[in-house]
């Protein structure tokens, strides 16, 4: 065993992540093992980052594709600067600033009309009267941003 290679058990329990979950992240390609002449399981422990990552991108929304796209981005035959993974990440920036945004709106406006249709706030009637907003389509039309000027 190389001396940063972990146990499927070790980096389950340093990522704190049951085994399955390794197991789904290597059958998507997040990560990768090697297997040992007896056919154990091996994982740099490099790969620690990557699953770190992945459960911070998925946390705030991020699908797994979209968190694929960018592992892909990060070389695996070299050493791994921040450089590298900076390059990697700078396709996330807009989606990401776009995340933040509905993020700060819904802290923000959660105790206000957000143009949902649910005329249950005592705002709603001057907010949204009688769910104008719900004719410019579906969803909380003020939160989302969509809602026009009419109401
Ligand atoms: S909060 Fe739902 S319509 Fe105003």
């Amino acid at each position: 065993m190389r001396p940063n290679d972990l146990s499927v058990g070790e980096m389950a329990a340093r990522a704190g992540v049951p085994v399955s979950t390794l197991h789904y992240y290597e059958a998507e390609g997040l990560i990768e093992s090697w297997r040992t002449p007896a056919n154990h399981r091996r994982y740099d422990r490099r790969e620690l980052r990557r699953i770190a990552i992945v459960r911070v991108a998925l946390t705030v929304g991020v699908s797994l594709k979209e968190v694929k796209a960018v592992l892909d981005g990060v070389p695996r035959d070299k050493a791994v600067g921040k450089d590298d993974w900076a390059a990697a990440a700078s396709p996330w920036a807009d989606m990401l600033d776009e995340k933040i945004e509905l993020l700060q709106r819904l802290r923000d406006q959660m105790g206000f009309c957000i143009g949902c249709g649910c005329l249950s706030l005592d705002n709603c009637p001057l907010y949204n009267p009688e769910d104008v907003l719900g004719e410019n389509g579906a969803g909380p039309r003020r939160w989302t941003g969509e809602a026009d000027e009419r109401a």
